[in-house]
């Protein structure tokens, strides 16, 4: 094993290793960092000036390190080979189909790139697990890491090493990050490892702030970390309902609650729901990993983070029905942001496409706006089933293409439109001209906010019906008992 680390090969230039290794090639100029990915179009990507991926600020870092110390290559085999340390970063999938399906990770694709690892190894090597991964993959792989190389001599130490971003806020969080966790064997080998890396990470973060674990702990705290904080907000979603229903303001009992130091104050916010490639897919791999080992209410605990989430996606979508007289056939309605929270163009999982499935099913006319993601992958995300293992093999669009318009301006997205939804938080919908939205606008003109951004009380003065998520009502939309 190398005692310091000249050259790093990333395996797979997603979301995590993208931006991950720019900053770690910024500010590690002594050290060869290449991304490398089997899919070229990506890479190619990477080395244009158009990134594949919005992040803000990710461009400079990018430009600073590309070219000097950070290389992007889809010649996979040749840059692992080299590397002393090798971050394993591809997608981890939740299983579509077979054994676990909808629950279980699918981790053919870090297999295939152990194999990979194994058959291309004429050193000694770190691999470390930078994408969420179930508990005890680490042994998984280091089998098929052992029995798949053919020289005794080379070694391998498996590290965990998970990512703790979020997009949108990416680069801030890999140059000041709150910690950074490795967890590694407790052998000598193992802890010479954590060293290694932890020299890597030393370029930058302050060594109080780099925590060290075994690996179990390590894989375990990335789910658990990703659990609790959907926990926080189907938590606090799920107070949105009960202050509907009583006349509170859930604003006001978060910003409560959130004074407590023992809870504190951020990850607060009701929202129509939560999204992202990460909270819904971990909570359900934690939540398969528990029923697997018998333990049942730790499992159906878990469990109901999703179901809240999914409750909430539909609360949203029957007020909206509910307040436009129990009918949305027809009617044209404008969808203020898809993504599935601001600052990314990136839309899995988001609860945009849920609400606005729940419209179309109710036969309505959407007219969709959303700053960063293209129309392509709008119309790609409406077309694909929700539960694909429901329907395998099955990308048709659906009958409802004619129903959905992308628009490039949210001005003409709001023409004659009966109501406005906002499901992402993008600081620009709340500068808008709504004087001109609502002359432009059906009448009654309704506004539903889904992560309560807007000016509800001005809208209201202009002439709206607002609904405001965890609000009280407006008693135009109040049912009669309520
Ligand atoms: C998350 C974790 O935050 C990050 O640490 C982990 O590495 C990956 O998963 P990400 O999914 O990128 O990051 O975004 P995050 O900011 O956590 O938001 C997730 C979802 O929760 C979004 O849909 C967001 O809108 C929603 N959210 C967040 C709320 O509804 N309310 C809140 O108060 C916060
Ligand atoms: C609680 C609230 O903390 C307080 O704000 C409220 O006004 C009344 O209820 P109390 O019940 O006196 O106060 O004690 P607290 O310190 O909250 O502990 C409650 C229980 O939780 C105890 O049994 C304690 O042992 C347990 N606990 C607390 C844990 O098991 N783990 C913890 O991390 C914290
Ligand atoms: P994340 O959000 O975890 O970064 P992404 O799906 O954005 O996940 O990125 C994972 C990347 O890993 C994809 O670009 C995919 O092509 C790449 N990948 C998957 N398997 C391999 C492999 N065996 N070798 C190289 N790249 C791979």
């Amino acid at each position: 094993m190398s005692p310091r680390c000249k050259k790093i090969a990333c395996i797979g230039a997603g979301y995590v290793g993208g931006p991950t290794m720019a900053m770690v090639a910024l500010k590690c100029p002594d050290i060869e960092v290449v991304v490398v990915d089997i899919n070229e179009v990506r890479i190619k990507a990477w080395n244009s000036e158009e990134l594949p991926i919005y992040e803000p600020g990710l461009d400079d870092v990018v430009k600073a390190a590309r070219g000097r110390n950070l290389f992007f290559s889809s010649d996979v085999k040749r840059h692992v080979g080299e590397a002393d340390i090798v971050f394993v970063s591809v997608n981890t999938p939740t299983k579509t189909r077979g054994v676990g399906a909808g629950k279980a990770a699918d981790l053919a694709y870090w297999e295939g790139a152990a194999r990979m690892i194994a058959s291309v190894s004429k050193t000694s090597k770190i691999v470390v697990e930078k994408s969420t991964v179930p508990v005890k993959t680490a042994e998984a792989i280091e089998k098929v890491l052992r029995r798949n190389c053919s020289d005794p001599a080379v070694q391998f130490e498996i590290l965990s090493n998970p990512e703790f971003l979020a997009e949108g806020t990416a680069i801030e969080d890999l140059e000041r990050p709150d910690r950074v966790l490795i967890g590694g064997k407790e052998t000598p080998s193992g802890r010479s490892a954590v060293e290694v890396l932890k020299s890597v990470y030393e370029h930058w973060v302050p060594a109080e702030r780099i925590l060290t674990a075994n690996l179990w702990s390590a894989e375990l705290s990335k789910l658990t970390a990703n659990a609790f904080l959907a926990q926080r907000i189907s938590s606090i979603n799920s107070i949105s309902a009960l202050c509907e229903a009583t006349g509170a303001d859930v604003g006001q009992v978060a910003h409560s609650i959130g004074t407590d130091s023992r809870i504190g104050g951020k990850f607060l916010n009701a929202s129509v729901g939560f999204g992202g490639s990460c909270f819904q897919k971990d909570i359900l791999n934690l939540v398969y990993i528990c029923e697997t080992l018998g333990l049942k209410q730790v499992a159906d605990y878990w469990a109901s983070v999703v179901s809240i989430n999914d409750y909430q996606k539909q609360r949203f979508v029957e007020r909206v029905i509910e307040a436009m007289f129990n009918t949305i056939s027809g009617k044209k309605i404008t969808v203020l942001g898809f993504a599935f929270k601001k600052d990314t163009g990136d839309t899995r999982e988001t609860p945009a496409l849920d609400v606005c499935q729940g419209l179309l099913q109710d036969n309505a006319r959407l007219y969709i706006y959303d700053p960063k993601v293209t129309e392509n992958q709008i119309h790609a995300d409406l077309a694909t089933p929700k539960f694909e293992w429901d329907h395998p093999g099955s990308r048709t669009p659906s009958r409802k293409q004619d129903s959905i318009k992308v628009l490039q301006d949210p001005y003409e997205a709001a023409q004659d439109s009966h109501a406005l939804c906002v499901l992402t938080e993008w600081d620009e919908f709340k500068k808008y001209d709504y004087e001109r939205i609502y002359d432009s606008m059906m009448k009654p003109a309704f506004v539903f906010d889904g992560r309560n951004i807007l000016d509800h009380e001005r809208l209201r003065k202009i002439g709206f019906i607002v609904y405001a998520l965890g609000k009280p009502l407006d008693p135009f939309i109040q049912k009669p008992y309520s």
